[in-house]
């Protein structure tokens, strides 16, 4: 296979630092681990010689911040935005800070770290989102993740308009609707519940995915998901 440079957003645990571990495993693969923890992923990931870790808040306003990044690592081959953030409260206590900070992390500031790195996708390269099943049309849905499961719908929608746009370059971006897969964030949103995959699973198809699947599909949203929720 190829020698790529893979940007994981939200690498310092659960499913994003499973991929790292998982992609970094083939030396000639550049992994770029961006999260708000930067000593925890070097910390993780120090073993490995093909890991660069930066510090990544997507709190902010992250173009500024995400084209400073990218410039310096040169072309970028695959970009897995995979940071999320969960609010998990019944939908009239939900604050003002809850939606804006869920929206931001979730749908404004995955489009930023997008603009930001189309420059360097030169003339190809896939974009991988990862939405969740609650964001997926027609699926079931749970009291309590109507902050989370409406902005992962936003970033559903954000992919088909994406491929639209630029479906005259060769930059890709498809969407992943994840089912339950056992991390911090899976207890937090459903606490006592034992996922059937865990997050080194999840993340062996993510990342097949992240490498081949632009070669057939653009725009589109999947459902990876074994069990409900
Ligand atoms: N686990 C599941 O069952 C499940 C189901 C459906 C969808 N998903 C989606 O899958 C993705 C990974 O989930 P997970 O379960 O692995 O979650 P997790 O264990 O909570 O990890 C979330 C990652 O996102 C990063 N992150 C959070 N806020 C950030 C911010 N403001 N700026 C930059 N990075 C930030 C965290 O790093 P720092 O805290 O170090 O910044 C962490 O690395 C998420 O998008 C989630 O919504 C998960």
């Amino acid at each position: 296979m190829s020698k790529k440079t893979i940007v994981i957003v939200g690498a310092s645990r659960g499913i994003g630092k499973a991929l790292v571990e998982l992609l970094a495993k083939n030396p000639a693969h550049r992994i770029v681990a961006l999260s708000r923890d930067v000593e925890k992923m070097e910390d993780l990931f120090g073993d490995f010689e093909n890991v660069l870790a930066f510090p990544f808040d997507l709190l902010h306003n992250v173009r500024d911040e995400a084209r400073t990044i990218f410039e310096g690592i040169g072309k970028i081959d695959i970009l897995i935005n995979n940071a999320g953030k969960l609010v998990n409260k019944p939908f009239s206590e939900i604050t003002h800070i809850d939606l804006m900070e869920c929206y931001q992390v979730n749908v404004i500031g995955v489009m930023e770290t997008v603009q930001a790195a189309i420059p360097l996708m030169g003339d190809g390269g896939h974009i991988v989102n990862i939405s969740s099943m609650g964001g997926f049309q027609g699926s079931v849905k749970f009291a309590g993740l109507s902050a989370y499961s409406t902005s992962k719908a936003a970033l559903c929608s954000f992919t088909e308009m994406f491929a639209e746009e630029y479906k005259e370059s060769n930059i890709r971006m498809n969407c992943l609707c994840l089912g339950a897969a056992q991390t911090e964030m899976l207890a937090e949103a459903f606490p006592g519940y034992e996922a059937p995959v865990s997050a080194e699973k999840m993340a062996e198809f993510i990342a097949n995915f992240a490498l081949t699947g632009d070669q057939w599909i653009n725009g589109k949203i999947l459902p990876v998901s074994l069990s409900t929720p």
